[in-house]
């Protein structure tokens, strides 16, 4: 198999280029870290994002902007992938909520661009979206509820995700939530919490936003079971803990060693971000379980494999 990771510098795309083995190949696309950083598995500089992750050569790391059709093209034409996993997207929710345009741009003319492309190569298309395309009234949600975004940030992955459902590829669409890893210089929610805490800053943190962690190394596990089982359709990839953020960071401090007490909990209204948050959100796995018997590491666990490479990178 040939993959080609769409959005391999972000958190999701740099594990999954990490999930795939010889003698499959792998390329990967980024837009704004330099591809000799990617490939040293270095990153930003704030430090080393990809730190600790194997990494394929430079000339396999290529620039694009999936906003630019043409761009999309040349590197289809140029790496011709038997499999397109599409995690590119403006991901940051509040502002895709004040920046509306330049949100559908990316997250679905972008889609739409790959899809193309995807569909002049026979290329098999995965693709990342959001439990943010539920309202989290009554959640956790199986993949056939009913959609009803709360944002824009919401609506753009609902958009994408109607018109891969409505093309003839059979695309595999993987609906995931609080995605966390070590992973230097993400924003990450446990990387944002372990670089706060150290420097004994508070956190306010929602006590009212339940959800399912997931951790990213299993993410992209299980996406490229998903991908090896010609899996099509939506499944929803969660971690197994059904936690609001707040119990989710006393749990991260008290097993990476941290202060608890400047964790402070806050209601969402109170946080008062800018794009409404579905509150009672939270994905079930049963088809999941169903299909590929896979399950994904606890909180628990997930935080204790951090704990030592967040020791080793303070060192
Ligand atoms: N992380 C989560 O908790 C979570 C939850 C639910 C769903 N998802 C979905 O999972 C996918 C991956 O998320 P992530 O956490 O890995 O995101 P991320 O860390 O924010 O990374 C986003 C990636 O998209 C790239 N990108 C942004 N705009 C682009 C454009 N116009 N053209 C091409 N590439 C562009 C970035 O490139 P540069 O970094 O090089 O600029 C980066 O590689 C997204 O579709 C997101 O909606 C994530």
């Amino acid at each position: 198999m040939k993959f080609l990771v769409v959005g391999a510098s972000g958190q999701i795309g740099r594990f999954l280029m990490k999930a795939v083995r010889p003698p499959d190949q792998v390329f990967g696309t980024f837009l704004s870290l330099p591809a000799d950083a990617l490939a040293r598995g270095g990153g930003t500089q704030s430090g080393g994002r990809g730190q600790g992750l194997a990494a394929p050569a430079p000339e396999n790391w290529l620039r694009l902007n999936i906003v630019d059709a043409a761009r999309v093209r040349a590197v289809f034409e140029r790496v011709r992938p038997s499999h397109v996993a599409l995690c590119a997207a403006l991901t940051h929710v509040d502002f895709c909520q004040e920046h509306p345009e330049q949100a559908a741009k990316v997250n679905v003319e972008g889609v739409r661009n790959v899809l193309e492309a995807c569909a002049a190569h026979a290329s098999k298309l995965a693709f990342f979206s959001t439990e943010y395309v539920f309202d989290g009234i009554n959640g956790p949600y199986e993949e056939n509820d009913a959609p009803r975004p709360l944002s824009v940030y919401g609506q753009t992955k609902l958009d994408a995700e109607r018109l891969l459902l409505d093309c003839a590829l059979a695309p595999l669409i993987i609906r995931t939530t609080v995605v966390y890893s070590f992973l230097p210089g993400s924003k990450n929610f446990i990387m944002q919490l372990a670089d706060r805490l150290r420097q004994g800053q508070f956190m306010n943190v929602a006590n009212d936003q339940y959800s399912h962690p997931t951790y990213a190394p299993n993410l992209a596990a299980v996406t490229r079971s998903l991908i090896g089982a010609g899996k099509t359709g939506i499944y929803h990839v969660v971690g197994p803990d059904y936690m609001n953020r707040y119990d989710f960071a006393l749990k991260a401090a008290e097993i990476l060693g941290f202060d608890k007490s400047f964790i402070r909990p806050i209601s969402t209204t109170e946080l008062g971000q800018k794009a409404p948050r579905p509150l009672r959100a939270g994905l079930k796995t049963d088809k999941l379980a169903r299909d590929l018997g896979h399950a994904l590491t606890g909180v628990e666990a997930a935080l204790r494999e951090i704990r030592p490479q967040l020791s080793a990178n303070a060192a």
